[in-house]
């Protein structure tokens, strides 16, 4: 068997996360310290999204949620913002036969309204047909922020209060948590940030409320199925209390 398998197995042994959010970090640094342009960061990062996707089905996750590019990223140089589009574009295309024989099923939350029509129409052509696979789901984060998906949230509920539909006092977690864009997945679990920064950078800002966070000095385009599954194991070494003590814990599990 080799490494990869192995490292899998044994993340399958134990209690695998259901939700895991990638921010995938250090695509310009590690084109840069190559003497590339930047996009060349942003091409070999395609290649781990493919791989980690790969990796995170093989263990079985329910949910693989990816940011690939904020509401913010629309201020960088347009070239780099031009040239990031094309690549989601491609990979949509691309990635197709991969995604239907691993019956992922392809999710985006974001404004994505925002997004030129050469990479809505294949998004949404690729979110219909695979809308029924049941492996997977894996979700795109595009022209995606968390306070602006709150805003959003907050909004609808207050249209449905407006028309009568919903009372403030009805206002409460599942309320929010129907309202917000990833409201068809379960918690994230986990977040990994690759890059050695240790930020959220405005994602999943209501969903990560009990999330564990593994940071991973690796440029994304060097992460691949190996750091994925070190970085899950590393998950399943923490104890999560979701505000209880060690000791109740202990006690409702035996
Ligand atoms: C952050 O690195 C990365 C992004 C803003 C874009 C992520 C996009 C991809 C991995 C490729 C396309 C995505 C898919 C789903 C095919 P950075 O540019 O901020 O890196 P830096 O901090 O080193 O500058």
């Amino acid at each position: 068997m080799d490494a990869i398998a192995e490292l899998e197995n044994r993340v399958k042994e134990r209690e695998v996360p259901k939700h895991v959010g990638i921010i995938m970090d250090g695509n310009g640094r590690w084109a840069e310290l190559r003497g590339l342009p930047r996009l060349e960061g942003h091409r070999e990062g395609s290649n781990s999204v493919r791989e980690v996707t790969r990796s995170a089905r093989r263990v079985g996750l329910e949910a693989l949620t990816l940011y690939a590019f904020s509401s913010q990223n629309w201020s960088r140089p347009p070239d780099e913002v031009a040239g990031l589009m094309e690549l989601l574009r491609e990979y949509l295309l691309k990635e197709r036969d991969e995604i239907m024989g691993n019956a992922i099923r392809l999710n985006a939350i974001g404004e994505l309204d925002k997004l030129p029509r050469y990479v809505k129409e294949p998004l949404d052509a690729l979110r219909a047909e695979s809308a029924t696979n049941t492996g997977m789901v894996l979700t795109l984060a595009l022209s995606y922020g968390g306070r602006e998906e709150l805003v959003h949230a907050a909004r609808a509920l207050a249209e449905r209060v407006a028309s009568g539909a919903l009372k403030p006092a009805d206002i409460d977690e599942a309320a929010l948590t129907g309202a917000v864009w990833t409201h068809d997945l379960p918690p994230v679990d986990l977040v990994i940030r690759t890059s050695g920064e240790q930020r959220l950078s405005n994602f999943l800002l209501w969903q990560t409320a009990y999330s564990e966070f593994v940071f991973s000095p690796i440029a994304w385009p060097d992460f691949r199925a190996r750091e994925f599954a070190e970085a899950v194991l590393h998950f399943q070494t923490r104890e999560r209390r979701f505000g209880l003590t060690g000791a109740q814990l202990r006690r409702a599990g035996t």
